[in-house]
């Protein structure tokens, strides 16, 4: 068998996740355990997407990192916490443990230093969860670059909670677990992204001026203040757990709106019973709650779900044949102020002519300028490894390729 010539270099990409039972809490710090279980979808690549490069080589001197072009401090400890962990998989899996006391030296390759690339195909500013894609993109890409294979969403959950969800495609729930060292804390698909073609996800990227209080940090307030947020966990997750899968499974779409938004609501409940209290949700965010709840009346039915993580962009859930009634009312309700032609992103939208009824009932009040744009995809897979050797953001030197 002709020996297999080791890669040196890998890019790969990973897609961002938005949650319909949410992750808020951790029992476990350190290793990112979960006070309960969690479901998401993972949105495609094609419209929301982190590239990732790395590469090892006996010339570097240090493990370095570039976020966005720019050099960034590869010792922060959960980055650090991936690494190590992803280096240890693959001494393990090539058997060495690591010490040369047997004579079997762990592999050159271990040895060596590395460099990782990474960007967002969107502005990290958005406020569009970028550390989930972030943390699953550089542990699916040095996976690969190491040839560690197997059971990854565990070394992605040490990156980011949520990250774990977004190592698969499709619609995706975050096992909590019993066990003290995380081993039975992962991730597993409920169905991949062709299970349900007609979903289609909006984003509504909302005018913020304030970076709201950070999720780690948030979530641990919760755990100590809120008895809400314990009953939540205890007693109400399990249950809309089983509920979720099964909307999913049978693609019911209105008991699967209508469990979304009473998570989201729940979640930011919680915030509120936090104390000192915690506000993710703006005005624009409760007119856009409001905004739905009157287009769900209208047709009698819930035809649109919300839902909001950790800042105030809305996360919109419709069927295909929805969507451009729903962009419709959107841009009468939110009339873009000056990029009226960058207003809609993503996927293509078709010209809707609004009835009478509708607009009476659901337009209100237009706050121009409220929402800086929309975004449309759908499901989408997860992570993949980029053949093309021209997408690798690090050179043949082993730095950024753009960057001065
Ligand atoms: C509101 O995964 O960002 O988006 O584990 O501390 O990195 P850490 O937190 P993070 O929390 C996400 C919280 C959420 C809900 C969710 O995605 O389930």
């Amino acid at each position: 068998m002709a020996e297999e010539k080791p890669s040196t270099v890998v890019t790969c990409t990973a897609p961002v996740n938005i949650a319909v039972v949410k992750y808020w809490g951790k029992r476990d710090e350190e290793l990112i355990l979960p006070i309960n279980s969690s479901l998401s979808v993972t949105l495609h690549q094609d419209q929301l997407k982190t590239t990732t490069t790395a590469a090892i080589s006996r010339d570097f001197k240090e493990d370095r990192l570039w976020l966005n072009g720019k050099e960034d401090d590869i010792g922060h400890p959960r980055l650090q916490s991936c690494l190590r962990e992803i280096r240890r998989l693959a001494r393990k899996r090539r058997g060495g443990n690591g010490d040369s006391g047997s004579g079997d030296h762990p592999p050159l390759s271990l040895a060596y230093k590395v460099h990782i690339a990474s960007e967002n195909n969107f502005p990290t500013a958005a406020g569009l969860a970028s550390s989930a894609a972030g943390y699953a993109c550089l542990v699916y890409t040095l996976a690969k670059l190491y040839g560690v294979e197997g059971e990854l969403s565990e070394v992605a959950r040490q990156g980011s909670g949520s990250a774990c969800r977004s190592m698969f495609g499709g619609f995706v729930q975050w096992i909590v677990g019993e066990s003290a060292d995380g081993k039975d804390s992962v991730a597993l698909q409920v169905a991949p992204e062709t299970h349900w073609p007609e979903l289609r996800v909006l984003i509504l990227v909302v005018s913020a001026e304030k970076k709201p209080v950070g999720s780690t940090a948030g979530m641990q307030t919760s755990v100590k203040t809120s008895l809400l947020l314990k009953h939540r966990a205890e007693a109400v997750v399990p249950e809309r757990m089983e509920q979720m899968i099964q909307h999913i499974q049978e693609r019911d779409f209105e008991a699967f709106a209508e469990l979304t938004m009473k998570d989201s609501n729940q979640f930011h409940a919680t915030c509120m019973d936090t104390f000192p209290p915690i506000f993710y949700l703006n005005d624009v965010s409760k007119q856009v709650i409001a905004l739905v709840h009157r287009f769900n009346a209208h047709y009698g039915k819930a035809k649109v779900a919300y839902t909001f993580d950790a800042g105030p962009n809305a996360v919109l859930f419709a069927l295909e044949d929805t969507v451009d009634d729903l962009v419709e009312v959107v841009k009468r309700s939110f009339p873009p102020e000056n990029n009226g032609g960058q207003f809609l992103k993503g996927l293509p939208v078709h010209k809707a002519s609004l009835s009478d009824e509708l607009l009476t009932a659901v337009v209100r009040d237009p706050v121009p300028g409220a929402i800086r744009y929309l975004l449309l995809t759908k499901p989408g897979p997860g992570p993949m490894m980029v053949e093309d050797a021209s997408s690798h953001l690090l050179g043949a030197d082993g730095l950024p390729q753009s960057s001065p």
